[in-house]
C-alpha cells in the first residue's frame, strides 16, 4: 500500500545489482511513495546486472559511479542535481563487498591490499558520498541518508570475516558525519542493521541458509525480508522522522535482543539427541 510518503522527493539510490538487492526493493517503494531519483552502481555490475529494467519500471535515469571513487561521486552528484532538478532529499548507501571473503581468506589470513578494499568499498564510500555532498552543498535541509549495516558491527559471528570491522567504521561514520551533517544543514544520517537477507552480497557469506535459520529462530518476530527493510527506509527518508539521526536501527525482528530463544534451544537440544544416539550406535 502506498501513503504518498516521499511525493516530491528527490533520491540516490546506491547498490541495486539485481531483483534480489535491498536496493531494488527500496527504488520499487519509493516509487511506489512518489519520489523522483537516480540509480547508481559501477559500470561491471550494470554490466552484470538487470539495472535498466528497474529504471524503466521506476522511471529513474541511471548514473554510473564506483563508490569508492571520488571523482565519479562528483559527477554523480554533478549530474543528479541537474537531473533531479534541485537538491537531493534522501540517499541510500546499499554497498558491500569483501574481496577477503570472495577469496576465502580467513581473518587471521587476510590479505591487506582486499582488507583495504573492504574497508573502502563497504565502509569508506559511505563517507566519500556524504562529503561530496557536503562540499557540493547537494542535500536539502532535513534530508535523510540510510546506509545499510550488520549486527557483525557489534556481536562476532562467524565468517563474516572483515566485514565485521567494515560495518562497524560505517556505523561510526554516521555517527560523527551525523553531528556535522546534523548541526550544520539539519540532515540526518542514520544505518539499518538488518535481519541476514538472501541476496548477491548476502550468498557470499558462508553456512548464510543455515545462519537465516538460526536467526528466524531467534527472532520472535522472524528474519526482516528484503522487502520489510525497504519499507522501513522509506519510513526514514520520509518526513515523518525528522529528528531521527546518528543511530544504529535494528530491523531484525528483534534478534539484537535476544539471548537465546524456546526454538533455537529445541534445535539446539536435538543434537544432543543426535549425538547421544550416535554413541548409543
Ligand atoms: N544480504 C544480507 O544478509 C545483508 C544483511 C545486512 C546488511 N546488508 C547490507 O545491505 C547492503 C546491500 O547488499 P544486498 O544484500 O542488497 O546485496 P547486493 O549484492 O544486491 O548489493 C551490494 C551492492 O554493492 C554494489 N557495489 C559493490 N562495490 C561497489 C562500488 N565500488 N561502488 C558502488 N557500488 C558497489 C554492488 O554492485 C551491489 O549492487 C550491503 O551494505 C550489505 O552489507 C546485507
Amino acid at each position: 500500500m502506498a501513503y504518498n510518503l516521499l511525493k516530491g522527493k528527490k533520491g540516490i539510490i546506491f547498490g541495486a545489482l539485481n531483483n534480489k538487492s535491498i536496493a531494488w526493493k527500496v527504488a520499487e517503494r519509493a516509487h511506489e511513495e512518489g519520489a523522483t531519483f537516480v540509480l547508481t552502481n559501477t559500470l561491471l555490475a550494470m554490466r552484470m546486472g538487470e539495472l535498466d529494467e528497474l529504471a524503466k519500471s521506476t522511471g529513474a535515469t541511471i548514473v554510473p559511479a564506483d563508490a569508492t571513487n571520488v571523482a565519479d561521486l562528483e559527477n554523480l552528484i554533478d549530474q543528479s542535481l541537474q537531473i533531479l532538478g534541485g537538491k537531493i532529499d534522501f540517499i541510500l548507501h546499499s554497498i558491500g563487498m569483501s574481496p577477503n571473503v570472495r577469496k576465502k581468506r580467513s581473518y587471521d589470513d587476510l590479505n591487506y591490499d582486499f582488507y583495504h578494499q573492504t574497508i573502502d568499498i563497504s565502509a569508506m564510500s559511505f563517507h566519500k558520498v556524504l562529503q561530496v555532498c557536503r562540499k557540493k552543498d547537494a542535500l536539502n535541509e532535513w534530508a535523510s541518508v540510510v546506509a545499510l549495516s550488520y549486527i557483525a558491527a557489534q556481536r562476532t559471528l562467524f565468517e563474516y570475516n572483515d566485514m565485521a570491522d567494515a560495518k562497524a567504521m560505517l556505523e561510526s561514520i554516521a555517527r560523527s558525519f551525523g553531528y556535522i551533517y546534523g548541526r550544520d544543514k539539519k540532515v540526518r544520517i542514520n544505518t539499518i542493521s538488518q535481519s541476514p537477507t538472501m541476496t548477491t552480497a548476502g550468498s557470499g557469506v558462508k553456512g548464510i541458509d543455515r545462519l537465516m535459520d538460526f536467526t528466524e529462530r531467534m527472532s520472535p518476530l522472524g528474519n526482516a525480508t528484503a522487502e520489510e527493510c525497504a519499507d522501513y527506509c522509506i519510513t526514514l527518508f520520509s518526513d515523518l522522522t525528522r529528528k531521527v539521526t546518528m543511530q544504529n536501527l535494528y530491523h531484525d525482528g528483534g534478534f539484537s535482543s535476544m539471548g537465546m530463544s524456546e526454538k533455537a534451544m529445541i534445535q539446539y537440544h536435538k543434537s544432543f539427541e543426535e549425538c547421544d544416539f550416535d554413541e548409543k550406535k
